[in-house]
């Protein structure tokens, strides 16, 4: 798999992709978004992987959409193509589980892309924020709402209106990181979660992973029956039957993702 802006690295059943624009802090442009959109398919269908690791490099995770190239377009431009939900959004969609290890700027829509992962590890040079503010428009790839869900109303509204970035012990804080690591121990974290991950059953994964994703689309009482049915589907599965066999025989679970 070539790409001019993403590297692509198997570790063992888990690819760590890296966002490859050093010069322009990982600036998302049209071309990585397209790029990345199409790599997601492929490790979607592809079982040698079970889970994906997602970061930039020290310097920034990403410092947002490309601005140089976003400045010119016009409103028939960006509405005409809908920029920019599709290839953006195939990351919130993707069906197997994502993590995004961020080690300094994540602005904008690279806080945006850390946020459609499923939970973000933050090195201590972490540095998130929706600056969009200050150059004269808003968050596009959902920030105002995911971030409103991750931090609630009033850090939200004082992240978005002012455009202040937020440090990584901030973000821990207050909920947007999952983990906090020392910058050098980053990228061995986040693979070693992601790699526990891929060892478990991969259909359960997916399940707890849907189910944790319908809270946010749904009440409670609709969440809690959903969570419910696939809660009943996992004792269809032969991973199920072996979990907790292991357990009662005091042994490894060998899953075999059916
Ligand atoms: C294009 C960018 C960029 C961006 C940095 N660069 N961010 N190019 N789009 N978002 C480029 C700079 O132009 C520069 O290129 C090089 O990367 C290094 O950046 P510097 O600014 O020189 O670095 P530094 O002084 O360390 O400042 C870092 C920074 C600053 C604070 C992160 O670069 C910055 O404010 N960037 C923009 C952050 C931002 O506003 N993000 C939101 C974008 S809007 P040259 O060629 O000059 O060396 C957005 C909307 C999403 O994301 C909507 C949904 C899609």
């Amino acid at each position: 798999m070539n790409y001019e802006n993403l590297l692509v690295e198997m570790h063992g059943k888990v690819a760590l992709i890296t966002l490859n624009r050093p010069k322009a802090l990982n600036a998302l442009s049209p071309a990585l978004t397209a790029e990345l959109s199409d790599l997601l398919d492929r490790l979607e269908t592809d079982d040698k992987v079970a889970a994906v690791v997602l970061t930039g490099n020290e310097k920034a995770f990403a410092a947002g959409a490309d601005i140089k190239v976003m400045k010119d377009w016009s409103y028939m431009d960006v509405y005409k193509s809908d920029f920019i939900t599709a290839s953006w959004e195939r990351l919130a969609s993707f069906r197997k589980p994502s993590i995004a290890a961020v080690a300094g700027y994540a602005l904008g829509g690279g806080c945006e892309l850390a946020m459609m992962c499923d939970f973000i590890i933050a090195a201590d040079t972490a540095k998130f924020g929706q600056p969009e503010i200050t150059i004269g428009t808003i968050p596009g790839a959902g920030g105002t709402q995911r971030l409103t869900r991750f931090i609630g109303k009033s850090k939200a509204m004082d992240m978005v209106l002012t455009g202040r970035t937020m440090d990584a012990e901030e973000a821990e804080r207050c909920g947007l990181v999952s983990r906090l690591v020392p910058a050098e121990q980053l990228l061995d974290e986040a693979l070693a979660a992601a790699s526990r991950i891929a060892e478990l059953s991969a259909p359960v994964v997916m399940m707890a992973k849907e189910s944790v994703n319908r809270a946010f689309e749904t009440t409670l009482s609709e969440g809690v029956r959903f969570e419910r049915r696939l809660f009943h589907s996992t004792f269809a599965l032969a991973d199920q039957k072996e979990g907790m066999a292991a357990f009662a025989e005091k042994r490894k679970p060998a899953f075999k993702n059916s």
